[in-house]
């Protein structure tokens, strides 16, 4: 824990309206609303509502907010289908430009949720979820859903596709043979009380706003927005009825917001929101200035998340997933400090617990349970090729995002939403910076479907693993703080 010296203040009081939003999408509240004959229910957006629609973009694009009756509407209409991708896009990327105030982040958070059907929040024990801002070889969600909920706290985990060069939960998941990530409400609801966890995509009923939303933030540049992402992640959320969320906020190369202030400012709205909606949310800031564990790639990464679960996992894997995990069982109420709580989950491991949780999950979900004690169950890559070091010295560098690229080049992740991939591709490398080699030694492991696409994650590994005389001037803190209502801590 970090000394009262190291707790930052941040932000202004809660429900201040008109306070700024933070940096890349922010501008000064100084510039009013003005009335647009958009601001009643009455008014509405659609029916051929282009001219008026046009009039809110010009708003947006010369630095005006709109009225949370202006955002409620247009979300609404957008995911009715009355208003075009094209006039949206322009919007989003007018917000882009100029930011939002408080008041209009809360309208398009609340407006996403409403979009769709929520989990019930109440009638059960407090459900508590993680998430990830994105990073290359992230598979902690796959250790910590069984591990959490084998300590007796609940967990909906509800993740995303992998896009760009980061990858996801789901994709992972799915290299599961027959593992099922679409479930009904009512059958995740049955899994709930009876299991304890779920591992599960958003369904089509659910935050339908933020699945167009999301997918024309992708197509149009204009992902990178603090507010933009803030009202993604928590419609997600607290559509899946959760009373705690840990977030866990990447910095570093291989980061969507790579400067950690802004990781801080998306942790602090996320903070301030789910206060204003029942759900306590805390975020560490952790490293993706390289990848996370040695596994990049679907298959793969199941395999090591298997290991993390029988207690062999990578130390910076094992470690991140102990931090996460601390406070999903403190948010759960289960444990009262951080010490009690590590203590919880590595028991739980040892005991063999967390893996059977995990057993019972993945048979539940129609996978095979096999894959818990024998990996060879996976998809296997036809070629394997091993990646020696070219020279001795210190690892300086090991880029998470030419890796991350390197896996969706050879068919380990999309480029488009509807792409097919290949599981079983990916590379495992074995160094992290600051790891001293020879010339020689076998430093990562590349696994491909054909001689030309190991070709791709070998040129990669020679481009994004760097090996220098010197060791590297910096590398970035595995948990570096801690943010809360409170404030932000310190770490390290
Ligand atoms: N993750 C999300 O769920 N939404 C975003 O907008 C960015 C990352």
């Amino acid at each position: 824990m970090a000394s009262p010296s190291n707790v930052v203040a941040f932000g202004g009081a809660a429900g201040n309206e008109s306070k700024p939003l933070p940096t890349l999408t922010l501008r000064e509240s100084g510039v009013g609303s003005r009335e647009s004959g958009f601001g009643s229910r009455e008014s509405g957006v659609g029916n051929g509502e282009e001219c008026r629609v046009k009039d809110l973009i010009a708003r947006k694009r010369d630095g005006e907010s709109l009225t949370a009756d202006e955002w409620s509407h247009v979300v609404a209409a957008y995911v009715a289908e009355e208003i075009p991708d094209y006039q949206m896009a322009a919007l989003l990327m007018a917000t882009y430009a100029n930011g939002m105030v408080h008041s209009e982040f809360t309208a398009l958070a609340d407006a996403m949720l409403a979009s769709g059907e929520r989990l019930p929040a109440d009638g059960h024990a407090p459900w508590i979820d993680k998430h990830s801002t994105g990073g290359v070889g992230d598979k902690v969600s796959v250790v910590l859903a069984p591990l959490v909920a084998s300590c007796g706290v609940p967990v909906p985990m509800m993740s995303g596709r992998g896009l760009g060069h980061t990858g996801g939960t789901l994709d992972k998941l799915e290299a599961i043979p027959g593992f099922r990530t679409q479930l009904s409400l009512k059958e995740v609801r049955e899994h709930m009380d009876r299991i304890g966890a779920v591992m599960i995509g958003a369904t089509e009923q659910m935050v339908p706003a933020d699945k167009k939303l999301y997918a024309l933030r992708d197509a149009t540049a204009t992902v990178e927005a603090i507010p933009l992402i803030a009202a993604s992640i928590m419609s997600k959320k607290l559509a899946e009825g959760l009373a705690g969320l840990v977030l866990d906020v990447k910095r570093g190369s291989g980061a969507f917001l790579p400067k950690h202030q802004a990781g801080i400012e998306l942790a602090q709205l996320i903070i301030e929101y789910g206060a204003a909606r029942g759900c306590r949310c805390v975020a560490l800031v952790t490293a993706m200035d390289r990848p996370l564990g040695f596994a990049c790639g679907n298959a793969l990464e199941i395999e090591e998340a298997i290991e993390a679960l029988h207690g062999r996992g990578p130390a910076d894997l094992m470690d991140l997933t102990y931090a996460l995990g601390t406070e999903m069982l403190l948010l759960g109420g289960v444990v009262t400090n951080a010490k009690q709580g590590r203590q919880r989950l590595v028991d739980a491991i040892g005991s063999g617990r967390a893996a059977d949780k995990f057993r019972e999950i993945v048979e539940a979900q129609g996978g095979n349970p096999l894959v818990v004690d024998d990996p060879a169950v996976l998809p296997q890559a036809r070629i394997h090729r091993v990646y020696e070091a070219p020279a001795s010295g210190y690892v300086v560098a090991v880029e998470p995002r030419l890796i991350g690229e390197a896996v969706v080049a050879m068919g380990g992740g999309r480029n488009a939403m509807e792409d097919d991939i290949d599981p079983s591709a990916g590379v495992s490398i074995t160094v992290k910076p600051g790891d001293t080699v020879n010339g020689g030694d076998a430093i990562a492991s590349v696994y491909a479907a054909d001689g030309r696409l190991a070709e791709i994650g070998l040129a990669a590994l020679a481009n994004g693993v760097r090996i220098a005389g010197e060791p590297p001037a910096e590398i970035l803190p595995l948990v570096s703080h801690r943010v809360t209502a409170d404030g932000v801590e310190e770490l390290a």
